[in-house]
């Protein structure tokens, strides 16, 4: 997310000379990726007795004593999961641009004393869907997809998706399970660069085929339309998937003990209604204007319901199709996890708090040891932030055979 508020201005004079050397550079990182698919480092499937938060832990003591049935877990299909919305075929319908401003709230006395950062966004505030400039339709119509892992990204974090792509965002199949992954972007800003970097994300998409571009700009405010949109997306072409993980593609995450969890919430027959990740219950609008996440009163004058951090969570499918028919009803929200927790509370659901998935705080400290402890790492879900680097060096040292670390039965 942050990578909106560093931008800099660049002088005009160095932006070709930029944009080349982006090329450049994409072209080496692509040339590279070929090359090294083959051993990337991928998940090891072995059951880790360190993993355990204090749910799992009772978990791993159930599954111990019933005969080994921890490796053939229970079939998904026999869940309330099943309550699949009969959606015939459908294809995406925002086919046309054509969003123009709502030019009737200039008029009113509240925009005028609203903060002029706000006045795009509200004139914008109706157009909910966009036309796609890359599509996936195939994605999830391969079978039975176990978990769809969706990124929240933008054009120019090529990086940090080729760091994704060979870590947790791995496609493939674990105990029978299948894995997809989809990186969500926007359109490019415009500017003497949009054209090229448009080019380059095309480029990129015929090698992975997991991007999934929408026709509006990736700004900040508009992290809420990444949101309805995927989740129409996910309604129209995703019948067929067992689970969501969502989140950025600065994060962490141990994708073993993310499937240990779905596991656990299956065993327990909870996976319906699973809703899970750094859960905020009692928040209120920040009103300093010098955060990135300012709220004005005219914008918003209520507490928050509880929501959770958007740097990663965990769903149930059943869920996304709930929440896709609610968010329909939903005036957008600046902030996307807010827009998700208002969805949320009109169904009646408070999504649950578990401790390994660390979307805040940690990282306040750059230099906190727990940032580079390997074991810490291990026993998580998802940890914020991350560099590229940072995370394919942690991935490694956490999924080397060589890390022992103490057993731990609660975080
Ligand atoms: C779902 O829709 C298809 C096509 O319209 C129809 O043939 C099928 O019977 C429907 N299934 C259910 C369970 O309603
Ligand atoms: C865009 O056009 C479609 C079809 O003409 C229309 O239904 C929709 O309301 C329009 N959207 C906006 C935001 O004007
Ligand atoms: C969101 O994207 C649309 C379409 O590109 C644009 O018109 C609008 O200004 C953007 N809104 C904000 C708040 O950036």
């Amino acid at each position: 997310m942050d990578h909106f508020f560093r931008r800099k201005r660049i002088p005009a004079f160095l932006k070709p000379l930029l944009s080349l050397s982006l090329i450049f550079a994409s072209f080496l990182m692509i040339q590279k990726l070929k090359l090294s698919e083959k051993d990337a480092v991928g998940v090891k499937h072995v059951r880790d007795p360190a993993w355990c938060g204090s749910e799992c832990f009772s978990f791993k003591k159930t599954a111990m004593t019933s005969s080994g049935t921890s490796d053939s877990p229970v079939p998904v299909k026999d869940l309330e999961t099943q309550q699949v919305p009969n959606v015939t075929r459908a294809s995406w319908d925002a086919q046309v641009l054509n969003c123009s401003a709502d030019a009737s709230v200039r008029t009113q006395d509240w925009f005028r004393r609203l903060d002029q950062r706000f006045h795009q966004f509200v004139l914008h505030r109706h157009c909910r869907y966009f036309p796609m400039l890359i599509n996936h339709p195939e994605k999830c119509a391969d079978g039975n997809v176990h978990l769809l892992v969706v990124v929240k990204s933008v054009i120019e974090q090529h990086d940090r998706r080729e760091a994704v792509r060979k870590t947790w965002g791995k496609e493939q199949t674990v105990n029978g399970k299948k894995i997809k992954t989809l990186f969500l972007l926007g359109s490019p800003n415009t500017g003497k660069d949009a054209k090229n970097l448009q080019k380059l994300i095309e480029y990129e998409d015929q090698i992975f085929g997991d991007i999934l571009q929408w026709d509006f700009m990736d700004t900040f405010f508009n992290l809420t339309l990444k949101e309805v949109n995927f989740l129409k997306w996910f309604y129209i072409y995703c019948p067929n998937v067992q689970f969501i993980f969502k989140g950025d593609d600065d994060v962490f995450v141990n994708t073993h003990n993310l499937l240990e969890l779905i596991d656990f919430k299956v065993e327990q027959r909870k996976a319906a209604r699973l809703f899970m990740g750094d859960t905020i219950s009692k928040a209120i609008p920040i009103r300093n204007r010098q955060s990135k996440y300012y709220i004005p009163k005219e914008l918003y004058d209520k507490p928050y319901p509880p929501y959770v951090g958007g740097g990663g969570f965990l769903m149930s499918a059943y869920l996304a199709r709930r929440l896709f028919v609610t968010s329909e009803g939903v005036e957008l929200y600046p902030i996307d996890d807010v827009f998700l927790g208002m969805c949320l509370q009109r169904i009646h659901l408070s999504p649950e708090m578990h401790p390994g998935f660390r979307t805040f705080g940690i990282t306040r400290r750059r230099a906190s040891t727990m940032n580079t402890e390997p074991c810490f790492y291990k026993n998580l879900i998802v940890v914020h932030k991350l560099s590229a680097q940072e995370l394919l060096r942690m991935w490694s040292v956490v999924h080397s055979q060589d890390l022992i670390c103490a057993q731990k039965t609660s975080i």
